[in-house]
């Protein structure tokens, strides 16, 4: 703590304290956030975790800087300390807040990009078993580029289910999945709160804070509540954004798919597409090469739907998908009625293999040769692939 320097308290009490701090090394300013352990073991416990959380590097989560644990005289008590990035702009709550305000909706093209955002964040910290815990507007974060990141993956994420100070937050709780009063936090239950941040992005006009709150409790109990508001909003809102705002929060855990089922759906690839950064976060997401890489396409790499697949299962993962595509040119090459089994669907997943990869040499051309062949046999109009 002697490294840096308190300037300011943004906020005081429960469930912790927050506050804006300078470093003596680098003169950047940082948040420090403190939170009261309710037991020594708890401490020892996220100080272990920590390590993993220190390891996350993503422009859509935010980072840590330090993290030490201390003991106060005056208050005998241990803190947990996390210092991690300053956001001047604030969070997500405050943009919901102006709107309520305002008693106006916020347009979907925004909230799709915000959506993309944070699915970035989620997906990169599920594939890495990491579960948030306590995913709300107020823990996500705005950045001076305007784009929104997940953050305070702080005490609830390092201290697993032990229940700490910051369980009692009304805010926390009320986001939850149901399931949480009886089973631990998984990513289903992350992204059951997801669906409570989206949901409350889409009703501004409609209900003010504590209102939504009072909807979003009574929701897990009875489906009636979300089914009404959902078709007040259907009149404002596309249908694919209704849908994922249904599946996100399916009262019953084993009705949610699983975060990486999720963003195989058209709409939250949409969405993560209109996320600016999209084609650098995948560059340094995917470090693995053609030698390293972690799945391979063993077995019938002649059957198209075993190809496709696999392409579809391995979709992040660049040299995969290039392996993938690679096979599917050979199978189309080789075979004169493959292109039977490249129906709508697998047209769709081919071009998004090609905009996710679209610095990779070997993706393009393997794509486009099996685009192209659909070509000749009638099965997508020139046009079409140009839009593709
Ligand atoms: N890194 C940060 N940069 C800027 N503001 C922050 C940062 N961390 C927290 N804040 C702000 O401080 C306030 C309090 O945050 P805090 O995390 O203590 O409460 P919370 O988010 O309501 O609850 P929880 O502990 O469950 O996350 C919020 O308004 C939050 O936006
Ligand atoms: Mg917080």
């Amino acid at each position: 703590m002697e490294s840096f320097e308190i300037l300011e308290c943004i906020s005081k009490g429960s469930p912790g304290t927050v506050y804006i701090v300078q470093s003596k090394e680098d003169q950047q300013k940082y948040a420090l956030k403190k939170v009261e352990c309710n037991d020594e073991s708890d401490a020892i416990n996220a100080f272990m975790e920590e390590m993993e959380l220190k390891k996350m590097d993503h422009p859509y989560v935010v980072g840590y800087k330090d993290f030490f644990i201390s003991y106060e005289k005056e208050a005998s008590s241990v803190f947990i300390n996390i210092i991690s990035q300053y956001f001047e702009q604030g969070d997500l709550r405050k943009l919901i807040t102006e709107y309520q305000e305002r008693k106006e909706a916020i347009p979907e093209d925004v909230i799709k990009k915000i959506l993309g955002e944070i699915f970035e964040g989620v997906v990169y910290i599920h594939e890495k078993g990491i579960i948030h815990r306590n995913i709300k507007p107020s823990n996500i974060f705005k950045k001076d580029s305007g784009a929104f990141v997940l953050g305070d993956l702080g005490v609830s994420t390092l201290m697993g289910d032990m229940r700490t100070n910051t369980r009692q937050t009304y805010s926390g709780v009320v986001y939850m999945a149901p399931e949480i009063s009886y089973q631990p936090h998984d990513e289903k239950s992350d992204l059951y709160s997801l669906g409570g941040v989206l949901l409350n992005m889409l009703t501004t006009h409609l209900f003010k804070e504590e209102e939504f709150y009072k909807k979003l409790g009574e929701m897990k109990e009875d489906p009636e509540v979300l089914n009404e508001i959902l078709e007040e909003l259907s009149e404002k809102f596309s249908k694919s954004m209704i849908g994922i705002v249904q599946t996100l929060l399916r009262i019953k855990h084993s009705a949610r798919p699983p975060t990486f089922q999720l963003i195989k759906s058209g709409f939250i690839q949409e969405c993560m597409a209109q996320v600016d950064s999209k084609q650098l976060d995948k560059r340094s997401r995917q470090k693995e090469t053609g030698a390293t890489k972690k799945y391979s396409l063993t077995d019938n790499k002649s059957d198209t739907q075993t190809v496709l697949e696999y392409i579809a299962d391995t979709i992040d993962h660049e040299a995969c998908v290039a392996e993938g595509l690679s096979a599917l040119a050979d199978i189309v090459r080789d075979n004169e009625s493959a292109h039977m089994m490249i129906d709508q669907k697998a047209r769709n997943l081919i071009s998004l293999a090609m905009w996710d990869n679209i610095f990779n040499k070997d993706v393009q051309i393997s794509g486009c040769y099996v685009l192209s062949n659909l070509v000749v046999f009638g099965k997508l109009n020139c046009s079409v692939l140009i839009l593709m």
